[in-house]
């Protein structure tokens, strides 16, 4: 079963009402499984506003896994390896739909003001700084991005990384690249009957948990929620107690001003001697001089390092005194593995990028569903199915200003409204409502009507 389908009309043909689309894109899709529970089995497949279909823009190489998802659907879609420069880039978002970009590609007010079509954004990665979310979302184009689709390669690491600086892995194996053969058992350890604690008990926290105990270890969690343990972890009350108990530190928590240098030399001060730490969550998290300090102090016996205050934009000889002043101290110092912010960094992790994205992008054009949108509210309305034939969802981003609702009402309230939801997000509300039998002359009557009102940002109507 294919699904929903609309499209926000083109700025030049708003007076066309749609006729069927063509075959391809009402086709039965084969997509993944995991695309398929998305959708219920009997989703009614929605038509597009406008005669022409979605047409989709991926560039920077998006995985494989999101195009097919996009492809199935039957858009329009066009893939290039690379991002492109500003002025290629205007030319082409005029014309698109949807856009899928990684960190490479600026979507500034400047690019977005030319894409009179677009209608949702997908970053397929983590992180939405390269886009202007503000702007967009002031234009009504949504912007999903992939959280938490790296969290068990993360995981995996900090476990490796644990085993690796319990047996001073790094240093031996530095050691026998220079030549040198050192066999050595002193103040090498099994992690199997250690204490892990785990600062941050999230989507990170909570997998490597699992995964500690069934190394053999007792694991520990300190996070300001009170958050149900899994297996026989245990939930302390304070960071203090996670230091002083646990032999393996870990952090994985957000980016904020409470989290800013929260391992700093008080912490290491209560940790036991001979602690190791792990940080594979925010450089601003641990206090790197204060690190130094614990090392050199025989503290800390070993850390593992994967984010830094400062990082650089691409690879090459950047991890210098100029990136961070102690950098040169940080290099010398024993059983300390350093990574350039490769956590999440797995052929895993792009694919369930692809996948969760391209869903996204799927359910926002065919649906109008903006959950997990990073720039607009979330909404969300069950799908419209095969036994409710004359209905239509209206879609209508507008400003937040007073009086919109009773406007928008007063259009809508001829009509047997089924099911509506709104919410706003600072200066933007979304509101999305399915109304029964109406038939085509009312649905573009619906459509003008709403495009009418000053408080309008955009209309799609899913029919
Ligand atoms: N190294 C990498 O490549 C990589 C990859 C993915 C995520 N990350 C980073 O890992 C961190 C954790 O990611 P996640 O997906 O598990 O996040 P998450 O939001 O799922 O979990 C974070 C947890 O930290 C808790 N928390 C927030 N403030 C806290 C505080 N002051 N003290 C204690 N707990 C606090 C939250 O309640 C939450 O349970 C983030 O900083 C993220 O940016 C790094």
């Amino acid at each position: 079963m294919s699904n929903a389908r609309d499209i926000r009309p083109r700025q030049d043909d708003a007076s066309l009402l749609a006729t069927s689309p063509s075959a391809s894109f009402n086709s039965p899709s084969s997509h993944s499984s995991a695309f398929n529970r998305t959708v219920p089995v009997n989703a009614k497949p929605l038509k597009p506003f406008a005669t022409e279909d979605i047409k989709v823009l991926l560039l920077e190489n998006v995985n494989q896994t999101g195009r097919e998802i996009l492809s199935q659907q039957g858009y329009q879609v066009e893939f290039l390896k690379s991002s492109l420069p500003e002025d290629q880039l205007i030319e082409k978002i005029r014309d698109v739909h949807v856009i899928g970009i990684r960190s490479k590609t600026k979507l500034t007010a400047r690019v977005l003001k030319e894409a009179k079509n677009l209608i949702v954004i997908g970053c397929f990665c983590i992180g939405t700084n390269q886009v202007d979310l503000q702007y967009a979302a002031d234009q009504g184009i949504a912007v999903f991005n992939s959280p938490f689709s790296n969290s068990r390669s993360v995981a995996e690491l900090v476990i490796g990384e644990m085993v690796m600086l319990a047996r001073q892995l790094g240093d031996r194996s530095s050691e026998m690249h220079a030549g040198t053969w050192n066999k050595v058992s002193n103040g090498c350890w099994e992690i199997r009957g250690k204490t892990l604690g785990i600062i941050g008990y999230g989507h990170i926290g909570a997998q490597l948990s699992v995964l500690a105990e069934a190394m053999g270890m007792s694991v520990i969690y300190y996070d300001v929620l009170n958050i149900m343990s899994l297996g026989t972890a245990r939930q302390v009350e304070a960071l203090d107690d996670l230091l002083a108990e646990a032999d393996f530190i870990t952090c994985h928590v957000p980016e904020l001003p409470e989290t800013k240098g929260m391992i700093g030399q008080k912490q290491f001060e209560k940790m036991k001697k001979g602690s190791y730490l792990i940080n594979a969550s925010r450089g601003t998290v641990v206090d790197i001089p204060a690190l130094i300090d614990a090392m050199r102090s025989g503290k800390v016996a070993g850390a593992a390092l994967d984010v830094y205050p400062n990082e650089p934009a691409g690879n090459g000889d950047y991890f210098n005194n100029d990136l961070n002043s102690w950098g040169a101290d940080l290099r010398s110092l024993k059983n300390l593995i350093l990574t350039p912010h490769i956590g999440g960094s797995t052929e895993e992790a792009q694919k369930a990028i692809g996948v969760e994205v391209a869903q996204a992008l799927v359910r926002y054009a065919n649906e109008g569903s903006t959950l997990g949108a990073v720039n607009l509210p979330e909404v969300v309305l069950r799908s419209l199915t095969m036994d409710e034939p004359d209905h239509a969802r209206v879609i209508y981003i507008h400003k937040n200003i007073p009086g919109v609702l009773r406007k928008v009402n007063e259009i809508i309230g001829d009509h047997n409204v089924d099911k509506q939801m709104t919410d706003s997000r600072g200066d933007v509300a979304y509101l999305m409502a399915d109304i029964s039998n109406v038939d085509a002359a009312t649905i573009k009557e619906l459509y003008t009507s709403l495009e009418s009102l000053p408080s309008r940002i955009m209309t799609r109507v899913l029919y």
